[in-house]
């Protein structure tokens, strides 16, 4: 059955100090997402956009808000198990990819399956099997410094898919990709999310990605607005 209320998202507010002045960034932030939606979410530069996935995957704490997943309220979650049940089930792609430098790729990737206890054959071979999947299966020994940026991108959404997570919060991709291969990537990490049957909040510039998306959201003065209907673009 459809669970048409996998993660919920209700009153999110998220506001910095910074030099005695406030900054109220997210502004009452509700949303409902289906299990296996792809949304992709919009936004100017310092709109927020990060802050949301932030808050969403627990990096960044929220003033005011739940944020319930699969019927799990995180924000009333004791800290341990709240981080216990996001490495289990988020999967998070970072802006600037974050990769450990000091790990090779397959290291980089199987750190959250030692980290979510899998034994040392299933974490070998399921790593193994991932950076296949994101076209990198000869490269496991390198070490991320020494890749393109477009292999860097393709070590973190491996990073992000490989324990098959019900949640993949992917924020912009950025780098000095061409806009060709930044498309290929993302249409690869949407594929391999929904192979999994996962559900994808994924932050882009591109309206050729998101009009491939299930839901187009745009943050806008800390708040969402979705657009409706057949799109104008
Ligand atoms: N830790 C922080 N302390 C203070 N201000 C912050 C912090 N993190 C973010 N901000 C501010 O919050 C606003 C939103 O930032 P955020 O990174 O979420 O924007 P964004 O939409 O992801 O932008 P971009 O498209 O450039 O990545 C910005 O004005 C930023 O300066
Ligand atoms: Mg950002």
């Amino acid at each position: 059955m459809v669970n048409d209320e996998f993660i919920l998202l209700k009153n999110l507010h998220r506001t910095y100090q910074e030099a005695g002045l406030e900054h109220a960034v997210l502004k009452g932030i509700t949303l409902t997402i289906g299990r296996g939606e792809t949304i992709a979410l919009l936004g100017r530069s310092g709109s927020g956009k990060s802050t949301l996935l932030n808050v969403i995957s627990g990096i960044d704490k929220l003033d005011q808000g739940r944020v319930i997943v699969n019927g799990v309220d995180l924000t009333v979650l004791p800290e341990r198990e709240s981080t216990l049940f996001r490495r289990k089930n988020i999967g998070f792609v970072y802006q600037f990819f974050n990769l450990i430098p000091t790990l090779t790729a397959v290291e980089n990737i199987a750190l959250v399956l030692e980290l979510n206890g899998y034994s040392p054959s299933v974490v070998r071979e399921k790593s193994r099997a991932m950076l296949t999947a994101v076209g990198l299966g000869q490269e496991a020994d390198r070490f991320p410094d020494r890749m393109s940026g477009g292999e860097q991108q393709r070590v973190a959404i491996a990073r992000a898919l490989v324990h098959s997570p019900g949640l993949v919060l992917a924020d912009e991709l950025t780098g000095t990709l061409d806009a060709e291969t930044g498309e290929l990537i993302l249409s690869l990490l949407q594929q391999l999310v929904s192979d999994q049957g996962g559900t994808l909040l994924l932050v882009t510039h591109s309206l050729a990605v998101a009009k491939t998306a299930d839901r187009i959201l745009t943050l806008e003065d800390g708040l969402l607005s979705e657009q409706e209907g057949s799109f104008a673009w």
